[in-house]
């Protein structure tokens, strides 16, 4: 929804396509209003081949930007059918259309989880990837199947850009993220206890080998990320082959710092406790970002207590999310 935001007011006309799994057709009703344009909106499935024929006949399409995807790392290693062949397939039936009516630009969702807990840091495009759970595989496989994808249609240009961990939310506070039941991410999680839904938050972990021994993340902005698939969409329209590219802003925050800015923006005590590692846990993430710089001319400029402060506002503007 952000994206789509962003896309309509860089002077794009945008088609969307969401089977509201995990999502609220208020969103798209949220981006129209904030950029006072329109979209068109399609509930479908993105598995559904003659759903996305329908749709990509009806529009003349020059790129696509595939969002489409389950994203829980505990879920994924629960459920790991279910995660391929959403992840998988959903990349799937959707490459059999774009080769099918020849459509050449094509921006895919990848993660920062691709480089498991790679040892070296920050993590470049070039630090050796190992996923480690179902849904970093579902990830490194769809990064795979696009490369061969973009070797057998030489005409296309693909971005894969590798995400942080996006967080906050739109300035206006009128869009953000709104997860089903107790969020698994600690953004989300720390907003609801500010607000006073949830009580306590568990660290997990503060015996890592870092400066307070609580794990370290590139948070990023939800919006800078949005406007980094308008640069990668400048990309592919002049671009050759595959571009493989970290979004994050190069800059690493712990879970105690995280706590201590959102307490700062907010005014809240955010009370917590320190529990065990969570399973699957690294101790630090972060991102190079040069060659985000490099070929999309993008860089991060929201900070932290950016992305705190409009997450706060939207969700004391939302506190039950687009439900209300
Ligand atoms: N954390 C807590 N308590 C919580 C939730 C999280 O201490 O209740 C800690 C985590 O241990 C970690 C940090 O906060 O150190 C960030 O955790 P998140 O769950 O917010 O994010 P992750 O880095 O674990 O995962 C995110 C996305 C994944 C993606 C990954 C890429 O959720 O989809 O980034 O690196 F794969």
């Amino acid at each position: 929804s952000h994206t789509c935001l962003s896309l309509l007011e860089a002077g794009y006309e945008v088609v969307g396509l969401d089977n509201l799994s995990n999502s609220h057709r208020e969103a798209m009703n949220r981006v129209e209003t904030l950029s006072g344009k329109s979209l068109q909106f399609y509930e479908a499935d993105v598995r559904d081949v003659a759903a996305l024929t329908d749709i990509v006949t009806r529009h003349d399409i020059r790129a696509v930007i595939h969002f489409a995807a389950f994203k829980c790392v505990g879920e994924a290693v629960e459920k790991p059918l279910y995660y391929y062949d959403n992840n998988v397939g959903g990349l799937l039936a959707l490459l059999s259309v774009v080769a099918e009516q020849g459509i050449e630009e094509l921006v895919f969702s990848s993660s920062a989880t691709v480089y498991g807990g790679a040892d070296e840091l920050p993590f470049t495009e070039d630090t050796p990837l190992g996923p480690t759970n179902p849904y970093g595989q579902s990830k490194l496989m769809g990064e795979q199947i696009l490369n061969d994808f973009a070797v057998a249609y030489p005409k296309t240009r693909i971005a894969l850009l590798r995400y942080f961990n996006p967080v906050g939310a739109h300035e206006s506070g009128e869009m953000g993220e709104d997860p089903e039941g107790i969020p698994n991410n600690l953004m989300p999680y720390i907003a609801q206890i500010a607000v006073g839904k949830r009580e306590s938050l568990t660290v997990f972990g503060d015996d890592y080998d870092t400066p307070d021994g609580t794990g370290i993340r590139d948070y990023l902005h939800v919006m800078d990320l949005a406007e980094g698939h308008v640069k990668a969409l400048d990309w592919t329209k002049q671009g050759t082959g595959v571009l493989t590219v970290n979004l994050g802003t190069g800059r690493g925050y712990s879970v105690l710092e995280v706590i201590q800015a959102f307490e700062r923006v907010s005014g809240k005590d955010i009370a917590y406790t320190i529990g065990p590692r969570r399973a699957g846990d690294i101790a630090a993430s972060y991102a190079d970002p040069t060659r985000a710089q490099k070929e999309l001319q993008w860089e991060a400029t929201r900070t932290l207590d950016d992305m705190c402060t409009s997450m706060w506002l939207w969700q004391q503007k939302n506190p039950k999310g687009y439900a209300s």
